[in-house]
């Protein structure tokens, strides 16, 4: 029996301590989030004090809040941090494990109190469309500009054709671009729509580059903004999962906590069951290690870089978008995305495409360095060059 075979054999005996090896072994194979060529993910390296906070609340049950007190003080104490720092201290919320639980957790608390019908720009996460087909919620498609921003006037067309209560889902850090659509113009547009914020990427940048980006309001701020949710391991810094929703209207947050008689608590929070307490521990310790003053130190560096990036590749011929966050699409007048991305692969970049701009997707998270950025825009040009090259010559 080949190697391959016998690994998938379900063992009949135990290897023991030869398991600890193995998984040296093992993880020596792959690149780690935060390595230096990891530059297609909205992910950098944990924080030691998060990694740390994961480690130590990981064996702790974030569904019985009555007996992990701690672990419900430390969820309590995040929701409170992020709504004072998101506009409203008096906001509820829930951990959960990641920007596409948010979605779906929402648009269920969203259906729950009467609206079935979800307005949402083109340009929305596919797993906000992958939600409301699992809660069969019906889509209407909003139109986005030539960033993937959201056209507020299109937002207002396409809700007026609706029959029935309808939600409106904008995002704060688009994907594939970066960009924030503008809440509150399209609020004043159509203001009896509630709005859910996607802001898992740039919920925990955006507040604290007021510095260096004139942004558009996207938070509780805004009238209109029901719910919002943000991603510790995205800009959090945190190690994988670790997500945040937060509601502004308590009926809301009444439709995502559930019944849970055999436990002490008697109530249980979120759409999952048992699930751990790191996921909220790992981002309140990011939050408290960091605090304002560190959150902005670090995304200013981020964003310094990515101008840096955007200047030179301009100068290089190509055509990226601007980064209003630190993430950016870079195309090519003459050059298809797509082979660039492949071509960069293989020389071991983790990049990402742009499908709806037929670019290639950078973020730039903290391990990024102007450094790191010279050897890709090097690496890109090189590509593009032989690309152009071949072209001639077949
Ligand atoms: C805007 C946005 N929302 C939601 C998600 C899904 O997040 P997760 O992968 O943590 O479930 C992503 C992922 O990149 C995203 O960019």
């Amino acid at each position: 029996m080949s190697r391959r075979m016998e690994a998938r054999k379900f063992p009949a005996k135990g290897l023991g301590e030869k398991v600890f090896e193995l998984l040296d072994e093992l993880s020596e194979r792959e690149p780690e989030l935060g390595d230096h060529r990891s530059l297609g993910p909205m992910m950098s390296a944990p924080l030691p004090v998060s990694l740390k906070a994961h480690m130590v609340f990981l064996r702790r049950n974030l569904n019985d809040l009555h007996w992990f007190r701690v672990s419900a003080d430390l969820l309590h104490e995040t929701v409170a941090m992020l709504g004072d720092l998101l506009g409203n201290p008096e906001a509820r919320g829930i951990s959960t494990y990641g920007g596409s639980e948010s979605n779906l957790t929402a648009l269920y608390a969203l259906r729950e109190a009467g609206y079935e019908n979800v307005v949402v720009p083109r340009s929305a996460h596919a797993s906000v469309f992958k939600a409301c087909r699992v809660l069969r919620m019906c889509i209407f498609i909003a139109d986005v500009d030539e960033e993937l921003r959201v056209v507020p006037e299109s937002v207002r067309a396409v809700a007026r054709e609706v029959e029935g209560g309808s939600v409106i889902l904008l995002t704060a850090g688009n994907t594939e671009t970066g960009v924030i659509d503008d809440v509150r113009a399209v609020h004043d547009l159509v203001p009896d729509a509630p709005i859910f914020v996607d802001a898992a990427f740039g919920g925990l940048i955006a507040p604290f580059i007021t510095g260096l980006r004139k942004l558009p309001d996207f938070d509780f701020r805004i009238d209109g903004v029901v719910a919002l949710s943000l991603d510790g391991h995205k800009a959090g810094l945190t190690p994988i999962p670790s997500g945040m929703l937060l509601f502004g209207r308590e009926d809301l947050y009444d439709n995502v906590v559930f019944e849970s008689e055999y436990m002490g608590s008697e109530k249980q929070l979120s759409l999952l069951w048992t699930r751990t307490a790191a996921s909220v521990a790992s981002l309140w310790a990011s939050i408290k290690y960091l605090g304002r003053e560190g959150f902005e130190k670090t995304y200013s560096e981020c964003i310094r870089v990515a101008d840096y990036a955007y200047e030179r590749l301009l100068s290089e011929g190509f055509n990226p978008t601007r980064p209003e966050l630190p993430l950016m699409c870079i195309r090519h007048d003459e050059l298809p995305g797509i082979e660039l991305l492949w071509r960069l692969r293989k020389m071991g970049w983790y990049v990402y495409s742009c499908p709806s701009l037929g670019g290639i997707k950078i973020t730039i998270m903290p391990h990024i360095t102007k450094e790191v950025i010279d050897a890709f825009i090097d690496d890109l040009v090189r590509v593009a060059r032989d690309i152009k090259a071949s072209s001639v010559n077949s």
